[in-house]
C-alpha cells in the first residue's frame, strides 16, 4: 500500500494566512497539521508516501523533507493547478501505479489515527473504502447512502440528505480509480470531484465500502475548526517542562514547555504548549493556547488561541481569546499620543475590538 496526501489547494477560507503560507503547515499544538497525516499513515504501516504540492511546494518540501524523520519515504508530486481532488489522484498515477493506496486530505486531523480502517481495507479488499462520519449538518458535505456494507450513492451538498453520513477526508482505492478519474468531467466549479469519481466506481459495479469513524476528526479549513483542533489535540499532549520557571511563575494542569522558553512571573493554565525560545512574561496563558516558537507574550492575557512563530502580544489590557496571530505579527499598545487604535492588517484580516 502507498499513501497519498493532498497538500496543494488554494486555502481561500484561511486567508490572509494562506497568502504567505501553506494551510497544511499551520501548527496545531505547535505541530504542522500535515505532520499529523504523515504520522497517521506511517502508524498504519505504510512507508511510501506521495505528497501533492502546489504553489507552496517549496515550503512543504522544506518542512517534511525526505520523510526519514517520520520513518517513511516521501515523493513530492506537483499539481500545476488545484483542479480538484480527483485531478490530484490523476497526477499521482505515475507514483501510485498499480498499488492500492490511502488518500488523506492534508488539512485533516483524525484523532485516533487510521490503523483500523486501513486494516479493514487490506483485509476485505474492496475496490474502494471511504471514511464517513455522522454529522448534524449533512447538507454541507458530500453525503453517502448505504445498503448493507456498500455505499450505493453519493450526493454533494444535498438539500435533502438521505443520511447523516458525511465524507471525511480519507479515501482508499485500488487502481480502478484511475479509470474513474479519466472518465469524469469537471463539475460546475471547474474541478474534477472525488465524489464524481467514486460515483463512477459505484455505477460501474465496483465495491465501495464505508468505514464509519467513531472518534473525533476535523477538517481544519477554517479558523474556528483550527481552534477546535488545537483544543482537542492539546488535551492529548504529554506535560513536560524543559526549562526552569522564573520569578514566581506557575504551571497548572497539562502544560508542555519547550527548550529555551522563558516563563517569568506568569501563570500558564493548561492544556497549553509554549514553544522553543518563546517568552512569557508578567502574563496569563489560559487553557487551549499554543504559543509558537520564538513568540512573546508580555503583560497580557490570552486563552483559546494560537500564536504562530515569532509573534508578539504585549501590554494588552483585555483578555485575548479565540484568536490566531500570524507569524511575526504584533499586537501591542502604543505609549504615545494621540491615544488611538492603529492597525496594519493584511488583506482579509479580521480584528474584533471591545
Ligand atoms: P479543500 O479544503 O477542499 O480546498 P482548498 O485547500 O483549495 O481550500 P479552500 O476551499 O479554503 O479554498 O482541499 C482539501 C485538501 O486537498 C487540502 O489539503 C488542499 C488539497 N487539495 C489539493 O492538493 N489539490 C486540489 O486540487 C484541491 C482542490 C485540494
Amino acid at each position: 500500500m502507498k499513501g497519498l496526501i493532498l497538500s496543494g489547494g488554494r486555502g481561500t477560507r484561511l486567508r490572509p494566512l494562506t497568502y504567505t503560507r501553506a494551510k497544511q503547515l499551520i501548527p496545531v499544538a505547535n505541530k504542522p497539521i500535515l505532520f499529523y497525516g504523515i504520522e497517521a499513515i506511517v502508524k498504519a504501516g505504510i512507508n511510501e508516501i506521495g505528497i501533492i504540492v502546489g504553489d507552496t511546494k517549496e515550503e512543504v518540501k522544506a518542512a517534511a523533507g525526505d520523510g526519514s524523520r517520520f520513518g517513511c519515504k516521501i515523493t513530492y508530486i506537483e499539481q500545476d493547478e488545484p483542479l480538484g481532488l480527483a485531478h490530484a489522484v490523476m497526477v499521482a498515477e505515475p507514483f501510485l501505479k498499480d498499488d492500492r493506496f490511502v488518500m488523506y486530505l492534508g488539512d485533516n486531523i483524525i484523532r485516533d489515527g487510521i490503523n483500523e480502517l486501513v486494516g479493514q481495507f487490506i483485509e476485505n479488499k474492496p475496490n474502494s473504502q471511504i471514511l464517513l462520519a455522522r454529522v448534524s449538518n449533512p447538507s454541507q458535505f458530500g453525503v453517502a447512502e448505504l445498503n448493507g456494507n456498500l455505499i450505493v450513492r453519493l450526493e454533494e451538498k444535498p438539500k435533502k440528505p438521505r443520511s447523516d453520513l458525511a465524507l471525511v477526508g480519507v479515501y482508499m482505492f485500488d487502481s480502478n480509480v484511475f479509470k474513474a478519474v479519466h472518465s469524469i468531467k469537471p463539475s460546475w466549479r471547474g474541478e474534477l470531484e472525488i465524489t464524481d469519481a467514486i460515483s463512477w466506481l459505484i455505477e460501474k459495479g465496483y465495491a465501495v465500502e464505508p468505514y464509519i469513524i467513531k472518534g473525533w476528526w476535523k477538517d481544519t479549513g477554517k479558523l474556528e475548526d483550527l481552534l477546535e483542533a488545537n483544543r482537542i489535540i492539546l488535551d492529548m499532549i504529554d506535560c513536560e517542562c524543559k526549562v526552569k520557571l522564573e520569578g514566581g511563575s506557575r504551571l497548572e494542569g497539562k502544560v508542555a514547555v519547550e527548550e529555551g522558553a522563558v516563563i517569568e512571573n506568569s501563570v500558564v493554565r493548561g492544556p497549553a504548549v509554549i514553544g522553543a525560545g518563546a517568552n512569557v512574561s508578567n502574563s496569563y496563558i489560559g487553557p487551549f493556547t499554543s504559543v509558537g516558537p520564538g513568540a512573546k507574550v508580555v503583560n497580557s492575557e490570552i486563552e483559546h488561541s494560537i500564536l504562530l512563530d515569532d509573534s508578539e502580544v504585549s501590554d494588552i489590557a483585555g483578555r485575548i481569546t479565540d484568536s490566531l496571530i500570524g507569524r511575526a505579527a504584533k499586537v501591542t499598545r502604543s505609549a504615545g499620543t494621540p491615544r488611538a487604535l492603529s492597525f496594519m492588517l493584511g488583506d482579509q484580516s479580521e480584528a474584533t475590538l471591545l
